[in-house]
């Protein structure tokens, strides 16, 4: 998808959550989980900003700063320009109805003792409290329509719906409140390939009919691709790579995107993007390597790669990218719009560009 113009809607500068890791008889801290280490991007109004990355590297983490279900330990997230960690009373009541979460496990987030009509009202009840019962019940009935359900459903029960229904009711009940940004944290992962098609489409779908940021997190790439405008890469708490999705997934930068993309599975056995893998583990969160996190499973480390930290910049595309092979005196010209970079050669990968997008993704 091509990438949307415009101001940030949400975003966040420098954002750290660090967790402290406390031992001994006094709990002293003897430690600390970098979760989220000085992240700083942005969502524009209607578009689709994805986070991916393998797991523990902060992006859970990352999407509950964004909705202020806890606080940075450094840094800020500005929603509009407005800092959102110093909201209190009413500015924050308003950022709670324009920022709504939705959930991976559509099983779980939704109420067993509470009918699909009562759910979906009770965001209707704290945000709209001049609104009458006929009045609620009306809208919610609305936003099931909305959602591709209809308004037989209202007295029914959770455990009456499938998982995609239950996703769809976790919809309705977020649009609610008639938010501008929802933070979807593995909002597809746990449904059926067919069923995740169906909520993707409508999640597309609904931003095109009412403008709503998402910020993605996801650990299927292919939906990812999909899906997303701009897509950022978390390693260890910090962004590595970030892009327009169609230029990062035809033509990663980083080594760690490259390795991490090449897991997609491709349709064409022809196509002769090989698997990149990795070794080693990820490394502890509380015990990042020096220099370059990635550096201790990175098939093109150098040296110089553990001495400083490497900065994110910008390239010549508008993409940024943590790596010491793309600026920060590069001994080399990495880039030059193909090819693996120095070091990283991969058996079936011929350094082209990954293929287009093959059509019968479009049928997603
Ligand atoms: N409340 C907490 N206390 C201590 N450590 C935490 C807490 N929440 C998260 N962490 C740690 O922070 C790091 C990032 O966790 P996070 O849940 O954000 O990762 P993630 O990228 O969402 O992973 P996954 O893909 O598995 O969901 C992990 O090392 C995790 O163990
Ligand atoms: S800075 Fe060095 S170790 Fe890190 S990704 Fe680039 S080449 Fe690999
Ligand atoms: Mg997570």
């Amino acid at each position: 998808m091509g990438v949307t113009p415009g101001e940030p809607l949400i975003e966040c500068q420098g954002l750290s959550r660090h967790y402290p890791i406390r031992s001994g008889l006094f709990g002293r801290e003897t430690g600390r989980v970098r979760a989220v280490d000085d992240l700083t991007l942005h969502v524009r109004r209607g578009e689709t900003y994805s986070l991916v990355g393998e797991s523990g590297c902060g992006k859970s983490t990352t999407g509950r700063l964004f909705l202020r279900l806890e606080l940075p330990t450094a840094g800020r997230v500005l929603l509009r320009g407005v800092d959102i960690t110093s909201m209190r009373g009413t500015a924050l009541r308003r950022f709670r109805r324009l920022a709504q979460p939705v959930f991976q496990d559509p099983f779980s987030s939704l109420n067993p003792r509470m009918t699909v009509g009562a759910t979906v009202e009770e965001g209707l009840v704290i945000h709209e409290p001049d609104l009458s019962r006929a009045g609620r019940r009306d809208r919610a009935a609305d936003l099931l329509a909305l959602t591709g359900l209809d308004a037989g459903c209202l007295d029914r029960w959770p455990h009456e719906f499938s998982g995609g229904q239950r996703q769809r009711v976790g919809l309705a009940r977020a649009l609610s409140t008639r938010p501008e940004f929802i933070v979807a944290d593995e909002a597809v992962s746990a449904l059926d390939v067919s069923v995740q098609a169906q909520i993707i489409n409508l999640l597309r779908d609904l931003q095109e009919r009412l403008g709503l940021a998402y910020l993605f997190i996801a650990h299927d790439l292919a939906v990812v691709k999909h899906l997303s405008h701009r897509v950022g890469v978390m390693y260890l708490g910090h962004l590595m790579e970030e892009g327009g999705a169609d230029a990062l997934f035809s033509d990663p930068l980083h080594p760690y995107t490259r390795a991490l993309l090449s897991a997609i599975p491709n349709p064409d056995p022809g196509a002769g993007r090989g698997r990149i893998i990795l070794s080693g583990d990820v490394p502890r969160a509380d015990r990042p390597p020096s220099g370059c996190r990635f550096r201790t499973r990175c098939p093109s480390a150098m040296p110089r790669c553990g001495e400083a930290e490497v900065q994110l910049l910008a390239q010549a595309d508008g993409r940024k990218v943590r790596c010491l092979l793309y600026g920060q005196g590069a001994p080399s010209p990495a880039r030059a719009g193909k090819g693996s970079p120095p070091g990283l050669s991969v058996p079936g990968m011929p350094g082209e560009s990954a293929p287009a997008r093959d059509a019968s993704e479009k049928t997603v």
